[in-house]
This record gives C-alpha cells, structure tokens and sequence, in this order.
C-alpha cells in the first residue's frame, strides 16, 4: 500500500505513553510516523545510519523513511476515556501542529496486541542540557542511570494502570524497583526475567560491536514491551538528541553503564 492510500486511515497512536512528538498510527497501525523535530536533524540522521547495520530491527524499530503526511481528513481518535488518554489528548492538544508535516516511518512496536504491558525507560546518570541537569539530578537517572518515563499495564484489556514521566521524576530507586516487580508481576515472570537478562546482554554485545559511531545516546529510552501472548521485547527508542560520528572509534560507556544497572535491578527482582 503507498503511503498516499495509507494517509486515508490516519489516527493518533493510542499506545504512546510518553514524549512530545506527535505519533499517528498509519495503514492500520502497521506503522506509526512520528513528527519530526524542528529543531534537529538528529533522529532522522540516527535511523538513516543504523539501517545499514544488519541485524539492527532486533533492538530498534524498523525504519522506512521519512514521508510528508498531508492532512486530508480528521484524523480520528479513541473514545474511551481513561488516565492514559487523557495524557495523549493534552499532549495533543498542546503538540499536534497540522503545518509540522515530517514524520519519520517506523515500525509499530505494538501492533495487533492486546493486554500491553509497556515501560518507557529513559537510560543515562547525567545530561548536558542545562535546562534537564536538574530532573537528572534529583532523580532516579542519576542513582541508577534509569527514570520512568511512561509505564502502562493493561488486563483483560482494561487499563489498570497509568504512570507519566512526571511521577517517574519523583520516585526513589526503591519505587522503581518496585514499578519493575509490578510490570513483571506475570504467569511466566521467572521466564519472561531470564528473557529480558538475556536480551539486554545481546543489547550491550550489540552496542559495543556496532555502534562506536554513537558518541551520545542522551534522551534514549529502553522501551519493554510484553504482550499478551508471551511475547516479550526491549527495543531503543529516541534519538532525538543522539550524535553520530564515522570517525568516532570509541564505545559510549554511559548506555552501557544504564542497561548494566538494570540488568543487576532485574536480578535482584
Ligand atoms: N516504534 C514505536 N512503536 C510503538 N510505540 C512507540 C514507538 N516509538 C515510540 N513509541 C511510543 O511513543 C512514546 C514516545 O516516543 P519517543 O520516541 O520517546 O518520543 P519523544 O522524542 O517525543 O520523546 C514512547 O514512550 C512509546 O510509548
Ligand atoms: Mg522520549
């Protein structure tokens, strides 16, 4: 399907749980396109250099261009009523610009899925931002090197639980480990732990092989994602201030400092 026939099913994506960006679900939630900023080029540089490393979908989204969504219809929204959409409806209303109309095509990461379990954490101890030094500082990012940004649990397909990135600025370490006891509060939890243990070593291996080029992940998140039906994945997301140097040589130690730190949290569990 052409992305021309794909702007005839426009909606918001009603499974973001956190950021600015504004996300619209395409071709039946196939895709989300996600605006691009308009104060860098970063994300958009991120995804046109690592495609070209192979194996790269296992840890990020697939990435399919950029299009220009022309608004040729309402784009429609949930109905339903809840903390959640609330969120996205303000986040909507404050974001959603019709003439911002680059998006960057990605793969949904929730397609098709039901009782989502979703958890947006943001990785890294420090900031070079000034405006953000202190959030890190007075957080969680900068004990553990980890801060929830959006958490989202959904049961019976109901959502039971709703947590945004102003309350994960609050929290002590202790309630973040507790927010990861209740994520992976599941049938198969001991499973699903040894799973994302796993994953998260084939992230670094993947991260020092692959990505010396990287010489900032500031603002990436781990996005944990567990469906339904045992699926369980932890993909990056956000590259909205990542650099990227071909010269550069040398592996970023501060991402691998923060999934090292949640790896030893989720042992602990
Ligand atoms: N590829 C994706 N598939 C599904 N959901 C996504 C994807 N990328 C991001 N999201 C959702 O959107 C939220 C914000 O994404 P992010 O890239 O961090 O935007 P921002 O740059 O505005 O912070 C995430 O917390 C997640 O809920
Ligand atoms: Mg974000």
């Amino acid at each position: 399907m052409s992305f021309q026939q794909q702007q005839q099913q426009q909606a918001f994506f009603e499974q973001q749980i956190s950021g600015h960006s504004i996300f619209i679900k395409l071709n039946d939630g196939e895709f989300v396109a996600k605006s691009h900023s308009i104060e860098n080029n970063n994300e958009q540089n991120f995804y046109e250099w690592i495609q070209h490393i192979d194996g790269y979908q296992e840890f990020f989204s697939q990435y399919n261009g950029v299009v220009i969504l022309e608004k040729n219809q309402e784009i429609s929204k949930q109905e339903t009523i809840n903390s959640q959409q609330k969120w996205l409806d303000t986040l909507i209303s404050k974001r959603y610009n019709p003439n911002n109309k680059k998006y960057l095509i990605l793969e949904n990461l929730t397609q098709n899925s039901s009782n989502l379990r979703i958890l947006d954490l943001k990785l890294g101890y420090s900031v070079e931002k000034q405006s953000h030094i202190q959030r890190y500082q007075d957080s969680t990012s900068s004990k553990v090197g980890l801060r929830i940004c959006g958490m989202k649990i959904q049961e019976n397909n109901e959502l039971v639980l709703f947590k945004d990135k102003h309350w994960g600025r609050t929290i002590s370490v202790q309630e973040l480990i507790e927010s990861l006891k209740i994520f992976f509060s599941l049938k198969n939890r001991n499973q699903i732990l040894k799973e994302a243990i796993e994953k998260l070593e084939s992230l670094k291996q993947f991260i020092i092989s692959h990505c010396k080029q990287v010489t900032s992940w500031q603002g990436t998140s781990l996005l944990l994602i567990y469906r339904d039906d045992n699926d369980f994945k932890i993909k990056l997301i956000d590259f909205s201030n990542t650099k990227v140097d071909l010269e550069s040589t040398q592996i970023n130690t501060e991402i691998i400092k923060a999934l090292n730190s949640l790896q030893d949290i989720i042992k602990q569990i």
